[in-house]
């Protein structure tokens, strides 16, 4: 057998006869040389253009192929960038499967293209056109494949049962060193509870679709909901575990590194379910310990007549950039956990009484009634918590980056950021009544009568620099 040298530079075996061809080309595919395979497209039962227009179409796709690949591997919601010890072994579980049923397929195939193109009666005076000798079973051949079959089965189950064992909790001896937090999920959003974390009268410390966890730690999920299904997964550290009504889940976690990751709510749970989105922020133990102390505090009092710490910054010009717009800068899609350290930070350019003002309007329409601001007037416990809501780098459950402007949209046009959200429509509170939102809805038509509250771009103004006070 002569050897050829491909385009790509790959020595193939060749040689001359249909059956040294596709030899050759069979022999190619399994010894996965893919790049072979375009210096091999001289079969001769191929036309000239056809070869071409084979060529073509395979260099048009390739960099489709490998540039998507590349994206799978490092976007923000890659599976296959695992950044800790559960997701990796997921990871591992798949790799083993695609393996097994990877190569069964190219032995399967293989066997059934060769036999297909060898067998095939071309002519109807063709030796191979009548029915060939019909035998009835092998039974060598049959053993050996269930043989096969069961034992490409085992080389998938056994991984498989003990990357569930590992996933099912936290390993034993690894138990000691374990956080525990507890997450819900709400329609639509996450509340993220601390239970070994007690705020003096106001029990557990809780936040809302940031959870903050301490790295090179293994961290305890307990999964409930208070609504409807939700599903939490956070791709590149573990997932996903449904959060079921009247049943506790739980998963476990770890993010060896610290660092900044994308959580998604994983099953469908209504309209805005594709927005119900969170973040997994991960910090090493003194930063970790710094955050939690923090957030125990209440809120950041900033005096109406205070002397303002520098220049008042101008304010902002807001235009609405309309519903499904994109909530994220570049830049912060690019390093969100430094953007996550820089909104820890009080903002440059505070006014005083603008901030006064917000934290009046906040009160006037009646934010307090659902939302809880440690300290200051708010104390309802169905919206999440904003005592620290500043320091936060999304808002609307990760569908928006914490920008002024951003915010800006989120508080006037609620409902285009995340239809059919509690604070445009209400809040059912039982026996057909309802909490309203920003509008008033007829109960029997489902449909909205009128506004009930109004938010105009001067209170919005200052009820952003009253919420981005709260450091
Ligand atoms: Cu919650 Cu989908």
């Amino acid at each position: 057998m002569q050897s050829r040298t491909s385009v790509y530079g790959l020595k193939c075996p060749s040689g001359s006869g249909r059956s040294h061809r596709l030899f050759s080309f069979l022999f190619t595919c399994l010894t996965r040389r893919f790049f072979c395979l375009f210096g091999q497209m001289t079969l001769p039962s191929l036309s000239h253009l056809k070869h071409r227009a084979l060529s073509c179409v395979a260099v048009a796709v390739m960099p489709l192929f490998f540039g998507g690949w590349f994206q799978w591997l490092t976007g923000p919601q890659s599976t296959f960038d695992t950044q800790g010890p559960v997701a990796k072994s997921q990871l591992d579980v798949f790799y083993v499967t695609l393996w097994v049923t990877g190569i069964t397929f190219a032995i399967v195939a293989s066997i059934m293209a060769y036999a297909t193109l060898k067998f095939k009666a071309r002519k109807t005076d063709d030796p191979h056109a009548a029915v060939p000798h019909q035998g009835h079973g092998n039974p060598l051949i049959e053993l050996s494949l269930i043989g096969l079959s069961v034992l490409a089965l085992v080389f998938i189950a056994v991984p498989t049962l003990k990357a569930i064992w590992y996933n099912y909790d936290v390993p034993a001896e690894l138990k000691e060193n374990a956080y525990e937090v507890n997450a819900t999920g709400l329609q639509w959003w996450f509340k993220f509870e601390y239970p070994k974390e007690q705020i003096d009268g106001a029990g557990n410390l809780f936040v809302a679709n940031e959870l903050i966890i301490p790295a090179g730690r293994p961290v305890r999920v307990n999964l409930r909901t208070n609504d409807v299904i939700h599903s939490f997964w956070v791709p590149k550290l573990a997932g996903k575990v449904d959060m079921i009504p009247n049943r506790g889940n739980h998963l476990w976690l770890q993010a060896d590194q610290p660092g900044y990751f994308w959580g998604q709510c994983a099953e469908y749970c209504g309209e805005s379910h594709a927005v119900m989105r969170f973040r997994v922020i991960a910090l090493d133990a003194p930063a970790f310990a710094a955050w939690i102390a923090h957030q125990k505090t209440s809120a950041r009092v900033v005096a109406a007549d205070a002397p303002p710490a520098g220049e008042i910054a101008a304010p902002y010009v807001f235009k609405n950039p309309g519903r499904n717009a994109p909530g994220y800068s570049e830049d912060f899609d690019k390093a969100p956990f430094v953007a996550w350290h820089k909104q820890q930070e009080i903002e440059a350019g505070e006014s005083p009484a603008l901030i006064a003002q917000g934290r009046h309007l906040f009160q006037q329409k009646n934010c307090v009634t659902c939302h809880s601001v440690r300290g200051h007037e708010g104390a309802g416990a169905t919206a999440p918590d904003l005592t620290h809501v500043g320091a936060r780098t999304t808002i609307a459950a990760g569908v928006l980056e914490n920008t002024k402007e951003n915010l800006h949209r989120w508080i006037s046009h609620p409902n285009e950021v995340k239809p059919g959200n509690k604070m445009y429509v209400g809040v059912p509170t039982g026996g057909g009544n309802i909490m309203t939102g920003y509008i008033n809805i007829d109960h029997e038509t489902g449909k909205a009568i009128d506004a009930h509250i109004t938010v105009n771009d001067d209170e919005a103004h200052a009820l952003v620099a009253y919420l981005h006070s709260l450091k």
